[in-house]
This record gives structure tokens, sequence and C-alpha cells, in this order.
């Protein structure tokens, strides 16, 4: 998409649906969200209060693994796929941070991501917002503002933090990231955290029911709670970083973790390399 047809596109933001990015930035504590966001949020909020915990954790655990990608891996290239609106700290500051010329593009299709995340995620002229669709890997490495910007002959990290949930059975999650796989050069990093249902039949399970629920029964589109195995399904072929797929919070956790709650069972993340 042109720089011209995005900012159509951000003009006809639809108030009269719930976004996922605008919900989510609900869950943050961000402003970019309206009337019909906050009542997803507050629906989630009334009964399950931790949730919005579990996405502080998935913004520092996407965090945490920016820097050790930008650092100890020596990655410069940065796919960030569902940008999301900006939140306090944002990939590229991460990755700038531990290496001034790492190149980051995000990836988003909501209008509100495109007419508020730009000014703020487009800070110098190594960062970039590409409208896309995420669900197609082909259309995502053929972009030209893409190729513009990254070398997709080099190792690269692809980012899919809390987006491959948002995808339904058949949309056929699991061939998507197998051909976003085939397509990244050797070396290349796969980050992805993902709703879980722990199935223990214990509170987990209940938490991650009543949530999945709460979205499927509103318009913003659903949120699945996959199971360990059909997480790790993502990873096929890929080398994990220890500790492999952990809880949010329990990958390299920064220091002394709080107690843990029920929330952090219904989410798992995890960082791999490719042979
Ligand atoms: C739950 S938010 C996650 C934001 C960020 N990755 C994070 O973890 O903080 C999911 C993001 O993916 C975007 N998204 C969902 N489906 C998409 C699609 N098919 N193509 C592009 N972006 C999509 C949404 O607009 C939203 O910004």
């Amino acid at each position: 998409m042109t720089r011209d047809a995005q900012h159509t596109a951000a003009a006809v933001i639809d108030t009269s649906r719930p976004s996922v990015a605008r919900v989510y930035d609900c869950f943050l504590g961000g402003k970019d969200n309206y009337e019909v966001d906050r009542q997803v949020f507050q629906q989630v909020d009334a009964v399950a209060p931790q949730m919005k915990h579990l996405a502080r954790a998935g913004r520092n655990w996407l965090i945490r693994v920016t820097r050790f990608l930008a650092g100890t891996a020596g990655i410069d290239q940065f796919l960030d796929c569902g940008a999301g609106l900006p939140a306090a700290e944002n990939t590229h500051q991460a990755a700038q941070r531990m290496n001034a010329d790492s190149r980051v593009v995000y990836i988003d299709n909501d209008p509100v991501v495109a007419a508020h995340g730009r000014a703020l995620l487009e800070e110098n002229d190594r960062t970039h917002l590409v409208m896309a669709d995420l669900t197609d890997p082909d259309e995502v490495f053929a972009h030209p503002d893409v190729t513009r910007y990254l070398d997709l002959t080099r190792p690269v990290a692809l980012i899919h933090c809390s987006t491959m949930h948002h995808v339904s059975d058949e949309e056929r999650p699991l061939e998507i990231m197998r051909r976003y796989i085939e397509l990244l050069p050797s070396g290349s990093y796969l980050v992805l955290s993902h709703f879980h249902d722990p199935q223990d039949g214990g509170e987990g399970t209940k938490l991650a029911r009543l949530v999945e629920d709460i979205f499927a029964r509103g318009a913003m589109g659903s949120g699945y709670f996959r199971t360990r195995a059909e997480i790790e399904a993502y990873f096929a072929g890929l080398e994990l970083v220890d500790p492999g797929i952990t809880r949010l919070n329990d990958w390299w956790p920064d220091g002394p973790l709080n107690p843990r709650t029920v929330a952090d069972d219904v989410a798992l993340g995890g960082v791999a390399r490719k042979p």
C-alpha cells in the first residue's frame, strides 16, 4: 500500500466496532481507543482482572527478547508483525538501544495503528510501519516497503507477538507460519507468543474458556487459546533458544518475579533459530 492509500485507510476508522489493536491498547492502559473497545475490555476485566497483567507481561517479554536478539544474537533486522498501538517501549527502541543501526519494519492492518502509530513508531529512518495482511506471508515478504528497508537475504527476527491467536483454524495458522519459516533466510529467528489453554481442568482452563467466550460473543473477532502442542507446532524445524517455550514471565526474567497468578498460565512464548 502506498503512503496515500495508507492515509486514506487511516481516514476510515470504524468506531462502531471494536478492533483488536484498540482493545489491546485498553488492556495496556493506553488512550488510543473508543467506547466500543472499552466495553470489550470492561467485560473481560470485570471477570478476569488478571488479563491486563498478562498484556503487560507480553510487552515486557517482547522487550527482553528484542534485547537478546539485538545483543547476544547479533540480529540487526526486525520484522514485527501485528505492531499494535505504540506502548511505553516498542521493538525499535529496545533494538536500537542495543545497536543503533538496527532496522525495524512493523506490519499491521488497523487504520488507527496507521493514523496514530506512524508518528510514534517511525521515529527515525531505520523504523517503518507498513500496512499489510500478516496472514499472507508472501504479501508481507514481497511488499516493496519491506524489501526496501530490510535485506531479506540476511538473518532477520520475525516477531509474532500475540498475533496468531487471532487467526482461526479455518485460516490455517500453522500453514501460515510454515510459509513464513520457508521464506526466512537461514540464521533468522522466530519470536512467537500465543494464548494458551493448559487443558488441566483447573483455573487456567477456566480462565482461557471464559475469555475466549467473551471475545467470541463480541464483534472484535475471536482470540483462540491453543494447547502447548499446538503452540510448539509453530516452531517445527527450528532450534529453540533456552529456556524453550515458557510462560512469558519465566523467559529470562529481569529480576525476582511477583507471585504467579492464573493469568501466567494462559499464554506461552518462545524464540527459535532457523538453522
Ligand atoms: C493483540 S495486538 C498485539 C500487538 C503487539 N504485537 C504486542 O504484542 O504488544 C495484535 C495486533 O495485530 C494486528 N493484526 C491482527 N490481524 C492482522 C492482520 N490480518 N494483518 C495485520 N495485522 C493484524 C492488530 O491490528 C493488532 O495491532
